[in-house]
């Protein structure tokens, strides 16, 4: 195996990267696969920054050897995130490093023996503690529920390393390059927002908490549990974090439909094509085919959203149905939606889709368009008069 990259004088990446999980949280499709990034800084005292997913413990292992210094141990495992992407190696890792401290916060603390049982040694850290390795400085900042109530951050102000948990982490596996001046900057930053979105994306507000207390903190480099290492521009992942979860928008549009038989996709294809002779050219998704993950990556960037939707069994098409339940997870706010539905008796998705807006208290541009049956040549044109007003409140 290569040896472990380092990112900063005594600072290795010793983390895995994974091919195998198809799917993250059982939800999310990683057609780059992921990466669980945990690092190790060796000093007088070793300090392991955060672990990897249970599977992976021997690639994880194998790096933490290369770099061990022969005598040395692992003193030091710093818990940033619980969550079991980063931890599910910890009661191997405790039987490889006997002597090796656990280091949380009480909430981490709490969670470790919820889930892996007694956790002594283990040392109880709070917010702007300092661990002492030698030369290297370990300082603490909690950022709760930036993904969970545990999550915090550390900072080694001797290297101006920032082991920044899963704030500003990314899909997609780092074999290829680990720092982002190695990386296909467009891949990444896909896979960064679509991480974001899917995974980090109903936090946002604690997201800029967060992105507040590190105004002030000197980082050179940015150290995510998932996807690149930045050292070259480290505050644009931060930059990028805030924008999406301050959910800022691009003047874009998504047209996001399902159809069995073809007939709501007419009528939504009427409306793409009427905001691309306007300049909009939008992004269109088959719901049914294009999984919600990227759907909602392109959705979180744009301010209009198009939703064509059948009736079915007096309610949504299933699939659209799946993706409004995330965006509500989600929190979703401030988009302009125009909304298409079609039925062949009593219908129901057009009631569907208004409440799923005034519930989430977003936008609806008019007009509203449901169609009985196939559709008329009017009925095409009042799709292209939604798309029309859409694009006009775009442009304002
Ligand atoms: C399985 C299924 C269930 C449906 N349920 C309803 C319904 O409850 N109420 C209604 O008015 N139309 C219902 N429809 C009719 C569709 O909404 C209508 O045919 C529409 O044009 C289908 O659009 P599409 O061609 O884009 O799939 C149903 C159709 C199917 C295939
Ligand atoms: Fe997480
Ligand atoms: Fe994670």
């Amino acid at each position: 195996m290569a040896a472990p990259p380092s990112i900063a004088p005594e600072t290795y990446w010793v983390g895995v990267n994974d091919h195998e999980t198809d799917l993250f949280e059982a939800l999310w499709p990683l057609p780059y696969g992921v990466s669980y990034n945990a690092y190790l800084v060796v000093d007088h005292k070793v300090a392991l920054i955060d672990a990897v997913k249970g599977h992976f413990l021997a690639d994880h292992l194998h790096r933490i050897r290369q770099v061990l210094p022969p005598g040395k141990s692992v003193d030091y495992l710093i818990i940033n995130h619980m969550e079991p992407d980063h931890t599910g190696a910890i009661q191997i890792l405790r039987s490889v490093f006997p002597d090796m401290t656990l280091v949380g916060n009480k909430k981490t603390l709490e969670m470790l023996e919820a889930f892996y049982g007694a956790c002594p040694p283990c040392r109880q850290v709070g917010d702007g503690d300092v661990l002492d390795l030698g030369a290297h400085k370990l300082q603490f900042s909690l950022t709760p529920m930036v993904h969970w109530p545990e999550t915090m951050m550390t900072f080694d102000a001797t290297t101006g390393v920032l082991f920044s948990g899963d704030a500003f982490g990314g899909f997609g596996t780092v074999d290829q390059g680990l720092f982002d001046d190695e990386i296909d900057r467009e891949l990444m930053h896909g896979e960064m927002l679509r991480y974001f979105t899917n995974i980090v994306a109903r936090y946002g507000k604690m997201v800029l908490k967060a992105v507040d207390k590190l105004r002030d903190v000197p980082f050179r480099v940015v150290a995510p549990t998932h996807g690149a290492v930045w050292r070259k521009d480290p505050s644009l992942p931060v930059r990028l974090y805030e924008r999406w979860s301050a959910q800022e928008t691009d003047p874009t549009v998504v047209v996001a439909y399902g159809s069995m038989y073809g007939n709501t996709y007419r009528l939504a294809e009427a409306a793409a094509r009427a905001l691309t002779e306007r300049g909009f050219t939008p992004f269109v998704h088959d719901v049914a085919r294009t999984h919600a993950s990227f759907v909602i990556a392109d959705i979180w960037t744009s301010k209009g959203l198009i939703l064509a939707c059948p009736t079915y069994n007096t309610g949504l098409f299933p699939p659209m149905e799946t993706l409004l339940a995330f965006l509500e997870n989600k929190l979703l706010q401030h988009r302009l939606l125009g909304l298409i539905t079609s039925y062949a008796w009593a219908g129901g998705a057009r009631k569907a889709l208004e409440s799923f807006a005034e519930r989430m208290s977003l936008e609806v541009v008019e007009p509203i368009v449901d169609v009985k049956g196939a559709g008329t040549a009017d009925d095409l044109e009042r799709c292209a008069l939604l798309a029309a007003n859409l694009a006009q409140r775009l442009s304002a």
